[in-house]
C-alpha cells in the first residue's frame, strides 16, 4: 500500500492507493473545517434542520447566533450549543420582518463581534411555499430570499 501525503490549505490529506488502484481519501473534517473564531447566524435554528446545522457548526468551533420566532426553544438550543464550548445567543426574530432582521444582525455583531457565516434556513414550509411563488404573495418570497 502506498501513502501519498498531499498538503491542502488546512491540513494533510492522506490518499491510500489500494492494491486494486482504488483511491480512498481519509479526511479529518475538524481540521478541514476549522471554524474557531467565526460566527454563524442560523435563522430558524431553534429546531429541526436549523438546529442540526447550528450544532454541526458549533462542533467545528463556530459561535452561533440563533434567530428564531420561538425564543423559548432558541434559548434551549443556545444552552445546548454552549455545552460544546462555544458562545451561543438566542434572538427573537421573524425573518419576514425587516426590523427583526436588522436587530438580529446588530445584536450578533454587538455580542459575538461579527458575522462570517449565514445559514438562511427559516423558510415556512409547504403553505408558505405555495403562497410564496404566487403572483399575489411575491413579497413573502422576496422577504425569505
Ligand atoms: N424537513 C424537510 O423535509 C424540509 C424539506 C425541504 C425544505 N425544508 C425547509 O427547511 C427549513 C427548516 O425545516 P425544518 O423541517 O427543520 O422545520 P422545523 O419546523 O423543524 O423548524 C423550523 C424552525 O424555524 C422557525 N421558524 C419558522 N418560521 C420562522 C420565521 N418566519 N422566522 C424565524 N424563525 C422561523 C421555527 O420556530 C422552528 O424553530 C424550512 O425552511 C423548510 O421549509 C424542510
Amino acid at each position: 500500500m502506498n501513502i501519498y501525503p498531499i498538503k491542502s490549505g488546512y491540513s494533510f490529506i492522506n490518499i491510500y492507493l489500494t492494491s486494486h488502484s482504488k483511491t480512498m481519501i481519509k479526511m479529518n473534517t475538524s481540521e478541514l473545517f476549522n471554524l474557531k473564531g467565526k460566527t454563524a447566524i442560523v435563522t430558524g435554528g431553534a429546531n429541526g434542520i436549523g438546529k442540526a446545522t447550528a450544532l454541526i457548526l458549533a462542533k467545528h468551533g463556530a459561535n452561533i447566533s440563533i434567530g428564531d420566532f420561538n425564543l423559548e426553544d432558541a434559548k434551549k438550543t443556545a444552552k445546548e450549543i454552549e455545552e460544546l464550548g462555544v458562545k451561543a445567543i438566542a434572538i427573537e426574530c421573524n425573518v419576514l420582518k425587516d426590523e427583526d432582521l436588522v436587530n438580529l444582525i446588530d445584536k450578533t455583531v454587538e455580542e459575538l463581534g461579527g458575522i462570517q457565516i449565514l445559514i438562511n434556513n427559516a423558510g415556512g414550509g409547504a403553505e408558505v411555499s405555495k403562497a410564496s411563488f404566487g403572483v399575489k404573495n411575491g413579497e413573502i418570497f422576496n422577504a425569505l430570499i
